[in-house]
């Protein structure tokens, strides 16, 4: 069956409908907009950055399932793209089961991982792969039992919950209690539901970026990898990303296993965020995102087709290419104070090696680390990019006005 697209803002157009506008989403955006899709942006506050480069920007509060349902209604979208976790997904389910719209990339998929709880449930008991060992715990005195039986340090983590929010690594009992209320504290809905899991010692952690996609001929759906991805998180926030992460063949050939299955599993097409932990040969799956991933900002700068170009195309049926051409690393910029209009300065500075770029977001409000834009470089090794990655974040300056 051949793949078309109309004309947007005619009768003909393809619609697409994005719950959420934050920076990944900007660069799906513009991707679909490349390909003359017709795009609708939502999220729950004015001026987000996938709304400045979308035809239709609606601010809703995208958890409220009558305020969702009314929208959805409303464009009638072809596709549906959640972009984050804090969404009423019942309403996604209902949709997708009344063929109303295509939900990106399954509603199963949307609905497991908003959830700590679903995805790991799915991951180590239905499909076996290797984890942390976990506990759940849902009072205070089932965490305590939970912590103890799990030992220490462990990683607490409200199951609702992203971007480390509510997330603390806990060193003896002592530190239970604060764990308890700091993760009451950090969780999307107050659901007071916690994850206990054990700490896995790694070398080094990755996000394996898998792409679902149809292939041109068969029109079956296959997989492929893009590179490993190495990345260091700061209170459970990516700061900086690279790839290729070196690994051991044996190792590579795990991770994609688990990355397989577990797409598998939920399903659709799309790119997912494969989180794994590696030691030697060894893979542990640790959480999957069923969309671009933060960490994969750096396949701007490293492959002819970036992370959100493999999704934009893969979810519109069309044949991807994850192949790299560069070495490369990603740095975050912050925003460093809490202010509105806000302006970044040293760019020509920051843009002066011709192996170096920026994307500034055009958030409406900063805070002190909230993540405001990314630099990317390219270069030799990992560790020289990841240098001159860090070094143009640096010499980004914002300032206030
Ligand atoms: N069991 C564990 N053992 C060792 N390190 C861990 C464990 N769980 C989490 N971490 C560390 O904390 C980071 C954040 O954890 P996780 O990805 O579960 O949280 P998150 O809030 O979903 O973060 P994000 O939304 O940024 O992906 C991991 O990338 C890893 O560095
Ligand atoms: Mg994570």
């Amino acid at each position: 069956m051949s793949v078309t697209i109309g004309t947007p803002l005619q009768s003909s157009a393809v619609k697409v409908l994005l719950l959420g506008s934050g920076e990944l989403g900007k660069e799906v955006v513009i991707s679909l907009q490349r390909l003359g899709v017709e795009v609708h942006a939502a999220d729950r506050y004015e001026n987000a950055p996938a709304m400045q480069v979308a035809h239709y920007a609606y601010t809703i509060n995208m958890a409220d399932a009558t305020e969702l349902k009314k929208l959805i209604h409303h464009v009638k979208p072809h596709l549906i793209i959640p972009e984050i976790e804090a969404i009423a997904t019942e309403v996604l389910l209902e949709i997708e089961e009344q063929n109303i719209a295509t939900i990106i990339p399954s509603a199963k998929a949307v609905n497991l991982t908003m959830n700590r709880e679903g995805i790991r449930k799915l991951a180590a008991e239905e499909l076996g792969l290797p984890t942390s060992a976990y506990r759940f715990a849902n009072t205070l005195e089932s965490f305590r039992a939970a912590c103890d039986d799990i030992g220490y340090p462990n990683f607490v983590k409200p199951v609702m919950s992203s971007s480390g929010k509510g997330q603390s690594r806990v060193k003896s009992f002592d530190e239970v209690d604060a764990a308890w209320e700091y993760a009451q504290t950090g969780g999307r809905v107050n659901q007071g539901t916690v994850i206990v899991e054990s700490q896995i010692d790694f070398d080094f952690e990755i996000t394996l970026l898998t792409v679902r996609s149809k292939n041109p001929e068969t029109g079956e759906i296959e997989t492929s990898f893009c590179d490993p991805i190495g990345h260091l998180q700061d209170s459970g926030d990516y700061v900086e990303s690279w790839q290729p992460q070196a690994m051991t063949p044996a190792a590579l050939e795990e991770a994609k296993r688990i990355a397989h299955k577990v797409t598998v599993a939920l399903g659709g097409c799309g790119i997912f965020g494969v989180e794994l932990f590696v030691k030697a040969d060894k893979v542990w799956f640790s959480e999957v995102s069923p969309r671009p991933h933060d960490t994969g900002l750096v396949t701007l700068a490293s492959q002819f087709q970036s992370e959100f170009e493999l999704h934009a195309r893969a979810i519109l049926g069309l044949p991807v290419n994850t192949t790299r051409h560069s070495v490369a690393a990603s740095a975050v910029i912050y925003a460093g104070v809490d202010d509105t209009n806000l302006s970044y300065s040293g760019l020509d500075l920051a843009l002066a090696n011709p192996n170096t770029d920026l994307r500034l977001f055009a958030k409406p409000e900063g805070f002190k680390r909230r993540r405001m834009g990314v630099a990317t470089a390219r270069a030799e090794s990992t560790d020289q990019a990841r240098e001159l990655a860090k070094n143009t974040a640096n010499l980004v300056k914002v300032n206030q006005n």
